[in-house]
């Protein structure tokens, strides 16, 4: 069982900086993909909707074998992670938790900031893990849907950036947090800019290495890691034409995408009848 893959999942290219970091800590697993860019993006979308999407490409995932689920969709680990570990028997990992784990570790006074789309804000998700942890956390959120399309644009440093982070950080900075949660994929790629809006008193957290770290505890205490000396394939899948996925994807990645597929889940819903 070892040998199987890892599957990720994403509502697009954002989960790469999730991939990135799995590669890094553990470059002998086989990885599998799964962007929806025919769906995307999913921050806007309903619970119901996102949580729908992210039970078919679960299923598609699992057909193909996988030993662990990460959904690196933070909006779609606040809405669906609870279902997708009821409904499937693999181990299913979100960022949210690894991400309020790590919050928690690194505050000072307990006042911690957490920025994300419009879904994953309106979940509350990320509230409710911290406070879990850390029952006297004073937690602050904002949505910064913006952040998306400029990372997305690769207008991660310039004065465009600048301002937008600026209105929607200030209140947060005013506020005092020590502690700010980047709680979506997308945002790793601004971390210059959201650093240099926040000042250097306040720790940024990045979900997307959290996650990665669970994961290899996880494939450890379960005794799934591959060996050490193997080198991991990694195969992608999209649901819209992967132009535009590579063509983003290259950059979130750091130019190590390799071949990308085009698949119909209403075919592979078919299949299953
Ligand atoms: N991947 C999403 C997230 O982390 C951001 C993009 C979207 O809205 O689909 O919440």
């Amino acid at each position: 069982m070892s040998w199987q893959a890892i599957g990720i999942f994403d509502s697009g290219v954002g989960g790469l900086t999730v991939l990135r970091e799995i590669f890094r800590a553990l470059p002998q697993e086989d990885t599998i993909y799964f962007g929806d860019t025919a769906r995307v993006p999913y921050g806007t979308k309903s619970p119901e909707t996102v949580a729908r999407y992210a039970h078919e490409i679960t299923s598609f995932l699992v057909r193909r074998d996988i030993k662990l689920l990460v959904v690196a969709c933070n909006t779609a680990s606040a809405v669906a992670l609870n279902g997708l570990k009821r409904e499937f028997s693999i181990p299913v990992v979100g960022v949210i938790e690894p991400g309020a784990r790590r919050a928690v570790e690194v505050t000072r006074g307990g006042r911690i900031g957490v920025i994300g789309t419009a879904g994953t804000i309106k979940s509350s998700a990320y509230s409710r893990a911290i406070k879990r942890l850390l029952p006297s956390a004073e937690v602050l959120t904002r949505a910064c849907p913006l952040f998306v399309p400029l990372a997305e644009e690769g207008w991660t440093d310039n004065q465009v950036a600048r301002l937008t982070a600026q209105s929607y950080l200030q209140e947060l900075k005013d506020a005092g947090v020590d502690t700010l949660v980047l709680g979506c994929t997308h945002y790793p790629l601004l971390k210059t800019i959201i650093a240099e809006t926040m000042g250097p008193d306040v720790v940024l957290v990045d979900s997307a290495e959290e996650t990665a770290r669970t994961v290899v505890e996880i494939l450890t205490k379960k005794k799934l890691l591959r060996p050490d000396a193997e080198k991991g394939n990694h195969h992608y899948y999209v649901t819209d034409i992967p132009a535009g996925f590579i063509r983003v994807g290259n950059r979130f990645l750091g130019g190590r995408l390799g071949d990308v597929y085009q698949v119909n889940l209403e075919n592979e819903r078919e299949d299953e009848d």
